[in-house]
């Protein structure tokens, strides 16, 4: 276990040094988009976080290597609301579909709103879980 944390740590680690050239994250979300932040906390950060140990954020940087558009969800500014809606309600490879009574066309909009909001209204990237184990271990 000891070993699954510090390399969970240190995966965290290097996934932050790599990404630290995205533009500057700070602070919380502009009020408007805190509920679609939250949806994407719950349902989509899991895979999607700023950690390369992900299964979304792993497969999406070696997808787009080599080209301007970043592994992590919350850092893209090409997404439109059509193409998160399909994706959500579809999924693809190891995204399962979300139904409504998951995510509802409610959440849908407004995680759409978070995703295609300017960077600097989206705050600071959802904690990762893989942070918060690599805080744990440096706490022991
Ligand atoms: C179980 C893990 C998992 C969860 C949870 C998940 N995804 Fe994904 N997602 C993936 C993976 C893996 C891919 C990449 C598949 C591939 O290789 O093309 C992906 C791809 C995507 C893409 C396609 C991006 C592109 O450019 O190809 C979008 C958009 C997306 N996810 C949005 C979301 C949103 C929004 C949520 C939350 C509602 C979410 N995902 C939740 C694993 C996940």
């Amino acid at each position: 276990m000891r070993l699954a944390f510090a390399v969970a740590g240190a995966l965290a680690l290097a996934a932050g040094g790599a990404f630290a050239q995205q533009a500057t994250r700070t602070g919380p979300a502009a009020p408007e988009l805190e509920h679609g932040k939250a949806v994407y906390a719950h349902w989509c950060a899991p895979c999607h976080a700023n950690s390369m140990g992900l299964a979304g954020t792993n497969s999406l940087t070696i997808k787009y290597e080599g080209t301007d558009i970043p592994g992590v969800l919350e850092d893209r500014t090409d997404l439109t609301a059509p193409v998160i809606t399909y994706f959500v309600r579809n999924g693809v490879a190891w995204m399962p579909p979300f139904r409504r009574t998951e995510v509802s066309d409610a959440d849908l909009a407004a995680l759409s709103a978070y995703l295609t909001a300017p960077l600097e209204d989206r705050g600071a990237h959802t904690p990762l879980l893989a942070d918060e184990m690599a805080e744990m271990e440096a706490a022991r």
